[in-house]
């Protein structure tokens, strides 16, 4: 298969209550990724109307997802930051994909199942629709590299099996446009370290999620040391000591997310976390992850404050960004009206 430039792309919806989970399995990577690639880290809002969103919330929390990229690290000016509905061609690729991607494909899709619940009937199409606009948000920059929690997974098969059949059924008009034996790369997803699936605080069977009504389940990055330490003081543990070895951590789910989170806000392994504290108690040991979560999210949630505080700040680095995404975007979608044979 052809070669492609490297290129990462990933995003958040804007949805409210962004926390550890999202913290740990993607921004921190998204953080890491800029030494080593062109990153483009999009807010996607048009993904957030999925589900109903209060139109004074949705602004508000676009802006907190910009405000969090940027507090936690990431340069709007060496790499992108952009809002998803400043770039028309997403919903556009995303078209020409729903007419690539199968029902078939889509039935078998775990997340819209559980967002839809059991009145499916009642969902938005839009919901239905979701990973192929996913894809497109992907594809339009030709990405081959997806940071993304555990829980992306199926969705970043999916961009992949839309990439490949465009590219088997146009390949002929692809080589005849000059684009070789293959258009779209194979988007990779990048799912690494101690931290792909945070679980709930309540509950070690549950993932962390931003709709969990219950706010002891999660951290949010906007939460002070205060909320900090009293949430990882009640989060759910088991009657026994921390095991020495990893095998230990069997059948211990709520163990298991509290070594994890530990291990992964400390840049180390679960192992690492086991020698340190294999066999103490977890009221120690709890103590010691408040001051490692203070430590590391306080000066975060304290720097999402103060850019929040700055909105013209903030809109002019997603006009900025949407603007070097939109030139992008275009050029591709030029060569999609091509392959697909639209006069233009
Ligand atoms: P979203 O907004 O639900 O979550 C943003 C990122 O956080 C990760 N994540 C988690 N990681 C570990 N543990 C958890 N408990 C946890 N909860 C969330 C997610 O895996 C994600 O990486 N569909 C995407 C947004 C999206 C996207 C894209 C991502 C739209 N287009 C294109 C990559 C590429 C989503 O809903 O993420």
């Amino acid at each position: 298969m052809a070669k492609f430039v490297e290129r990462v792309f990933s995003g958040v919806q804007p949805t409210g209550n962004l926390h550890l989970g999202n913290y740990l399995g993607a921004i921190t990577k998204f953080v890491a990724l800029q030494e080593t690639h062109d990153c483009i880290y999009c807010v996607v809002d048009l993904h957030a109307i999925t589900v109903a969103q209060p139109p004074a919330v949705l602004k508000s929390n676009i802006r907190e997802v910009t405000a969090a990229f940027i507090a936690s690290g990431i340069d709007p000016r060496k790499h992108i930051v952009f809002n998803q509905s400043q770039v028309a061609e997403h919903a556009e690729l995303a078209w020409v994909f729903n007419c690539v991607a199968r029902i078939g494909w889509l039935n078998r899709m775990t997340q819209f199942k559980e967002k839809a619940g059991k009145d499916r009937e009642n969902a938005s199409l839009g919901l239905y629709a979701y990973p192929t606009l996913m894809a497109a948000d992907i594809l339009v920059y030709r990405a081959t590299h997806v940071p993304v929690g555990e829980d992306q997974k199926q969705h970043l098969e999916l961009s992949r099996d839309i990439a490949q059949k465009f590219n088997n059924d146009f390949s002929d008009s692809i080589a005849s446009n000059g684009f070789g034996d293959a258009f779209f790369p194979l988007p990779e997803p990048l799912i690494q370290g101690p931290a792909t699936r945070v679980m709930s605080l309540r509950d070690g069977s549950k993932k962390m999620s931003k709709s969990d009504p219950s706010d002891y389940s999660r951290l949010n990055l906007s939460d002070d040391a205060d909320a900090i330490a009293q949430k990882v003081r009640k989060a759910k543990t088991d009657p026994d000591a921390l095991p020495s070895e990893i095998a230990g951590l069997a059948g211990r789910p709520e163990a298991d997310n509290l070594v994890g989170i530990y291990a992964a806000l400390n840049d180390g392994s679960k192992e690492d976390v086991l020698r340190e504290f294999g066999g103490a108690n977890f009221s120690n040991f709890k103590s010691a992850l408040v001051d490692l979560a203070v430590e590391k999210l306080g000066p975060i949630g304290a720097e999402m404050k103060r850019i929040q505080g700055d909105i013209a700040y903030i809109d002019a680095v997603l006009k900025d960004g949407s603007d070097r995404a939109r030139v992008l975007a275009a050029q591709t979608m030029t060569s999609v009206k091509d392959i697909l044979g639209f006069v233009r």
